[in-house]
């Protein structure tokens, strides 16, 4: 079954005390919203805050996601988290190759894909991010730039692994500019990486895979974003940093 998904990336913001109060605020929002089955809402705070938002959204209408994850089970990776970790804490998520990890920690589709195969083995779901920088767009490389990254780290994988995969498609250009892309330009993305992968895989696995957009989205544009056929939900920045707000783009959904 297909799923809508508002997830939220808190990136590097909130304070421990500051985390606690914002998930809160949310859960009570949700307390009262009712939530069909085909609809999860996400939240993905920095790695610290796990365990404290797994504690609190247990038995809630709220999934827990990591931001991060080594490709490796376990050993001398200062600083790392592995996938065994995130299980042991009920994460039901993580989002692998953001922009901002592909840009700052080099990241690449190929280390990507190995990150990909840890959460596969772990049972976590993998909210895998793509998309073209303004240059790429300026010079009508888009369906290419992303046709490739698809490619490159999805392309190993087993039509029955795709079932355990989202796709963000996050324009970099979008990211924290207050610059969406427009409904039209997402819709035509998100078509195109559904063919990608009914081409590649199957017309089953496309039709159930969920696709994100990701990019200055927030409660004013929320709605005729994802009332396209082919964008599922957002993977939301900026303004999952607020409780009202996030929820308000939760409602959109409905
Ligand atoms: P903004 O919503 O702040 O533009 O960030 C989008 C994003 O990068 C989500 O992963």
């Amino acid at each position: 079954m297909r799923k809508k998904i508002i997830a939220g990336n808190w990136k590097m913001n909130k304070t421990f005390q500051e985390a606690e109060e914002l998930i809160s605020d949310l859960l009570k929002h949700l307390e009262a919203h009712s939530l069909e089955d085909d609809k999860e809402i996400l939240i993905c705070p920095p790695s610290p805050y796990l365990e404290l938002a797994t504690d609190l959204a247990q038995g809630r209408k709220l999934k827990v996601g990591a931001q991060n994850v080594n490709a490796n089970d376990f050993g001398a990776y200062t600083g790392e988290i592995s996938a065994p970790m995130l299980k042991s804490m009920e994460v039901n998520y993580c989002i692998v190759g953001h922009s901002e990890r592909r840009k700052y920690y080099h990241e690449t589709d190929e280390s990507v894909a190995d990150k990909i195969n840890a959460l596969l083995k772990n049972e976590i779901i993998a909210v895998y991010c793509c998309g073209e920088t303004l240059e790429e767009r300026e010079s009508n490389k888009q369906f290419d730039v992303v046709g490739k990254q698809i490619e490159k780290a999805l392309s190993h994988l087993t039509s029955e692994q795709l079932k355990q995969i989202v796709i963000a498609y996050e324009p970099v250009w979008a990211i924290g500019t207050g610059k969406n892309a427009s409904p039209e330009q997402a819709q035509e993305m998100h078509a195109y990486i559904r063919k990608q992968i009914s081409g590649k895989f199957s017309k089953d696995a496309a039709e159930e895979m969920s696709i994100l957009y990701g990019g200055s989205c927030n409660s004013k544009n929320a709605k005729s974003l994802f009332s396209n056929p082919d964008v599922d939900g957002g993977l939301i920045g900026g303004a999952s940093l607020d409780a009202d707000e996030f929820f308000k783009i939760v409602k959109s959904m409905d």
